[in-house]
């Protein structure tokens, strides 16, 4: 019998502002052999067209296989269905209390759940500020069970020449968490490095 190695990977991304680190993990995942599933919520979508010049179905073919929100018959709905884990980029505080609490009323939260019962990885990079008790407690319950918490705050040491800079930067870490170390900073600070050339010459 041959083994399977997973490198599925689900991606849920949620009604919180900074939609475009969703859309930048699908970017960087793109073409890079691991396989995204992707479900949004109708905030998120909501967000995206709010934030960012993508519209939902260019975002959806960016993923290998995308999923509606009331789906719960989706593959990722089951636990036999083999996978690295889920990460929500972003997260809303709406679905960070849903995961802490069990609910499974949309896709996003059955997905998120069965992941936690397997025990495999779950990323929320949580958006809100400031946080209340109600945000904070559920963070804590969560890391308690193995979750990662990890909020897109961006990081100055690299020398950020932009935001475009600083979202990488953070898809990147994101990326990071599931073992999947792509070489996506030499691609980025490629394009980046050539956009910048433009610029010089253009002046
Ligand atoms: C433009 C915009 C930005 C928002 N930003 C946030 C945010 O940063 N964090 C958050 O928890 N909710 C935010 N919300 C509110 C959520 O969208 C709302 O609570 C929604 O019910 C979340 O549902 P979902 O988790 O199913 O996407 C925002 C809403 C809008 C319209």
């Amino acid at each position: 019998m041959q083994e399977t190695k997973p490198t599925r990977l689900i991606v849920g991304i949620t009604g919180a502002t900074g939609t475009i680190f969703g859309v930048r993990l699908l970017q960087m995942l793109h073409g890079s052999g691991v396989e995204t599933h992707l479900v949004m919520s109708k905030w998120a979508a909501r967000t995206l067209t709010h934030e960012t010049p993508y519209t939902l179905k260019e975002v959806q073919a960016l993923a290998t296989h995308s999923y509606g929100l009331g789906d719960q018959g989706a593959a990722i709905s089951s636990g036999s269905f083999i996978t690295l884990g889920m990460v929500i980029a972003p997260c809303s505080m709406r679905t960070l209390a849903a995961i802490a609490h069990g609910l499974g009323d949309n896709l996003i939260h059955r997905a998120a759940d069965v992941v936690l019962k397997e025990r495999r990885r779950l990323v929320l990079v949580v958006r809100e500020s400031p946080f209340n008790e109600i945000h904070l407690e559920n963070m804590l319950k969560l890391s308690r069970m193995g979750v990662v918490i990890l909020p897109p705050l961006p990081a100055f040491y690299n020398q950020p020449q932009n935001l475009d800079d600083m979202i990488n930067h953070i898809a990147m870490r994101i990326i990071d968490q599931f073992d999947i170390h792509l070489d996506v900073m030499n691609r980025w600070d490629g394009m980046l490095l050539s956009e910048r050339q433009n610029r010089t010459e253009e002046e």
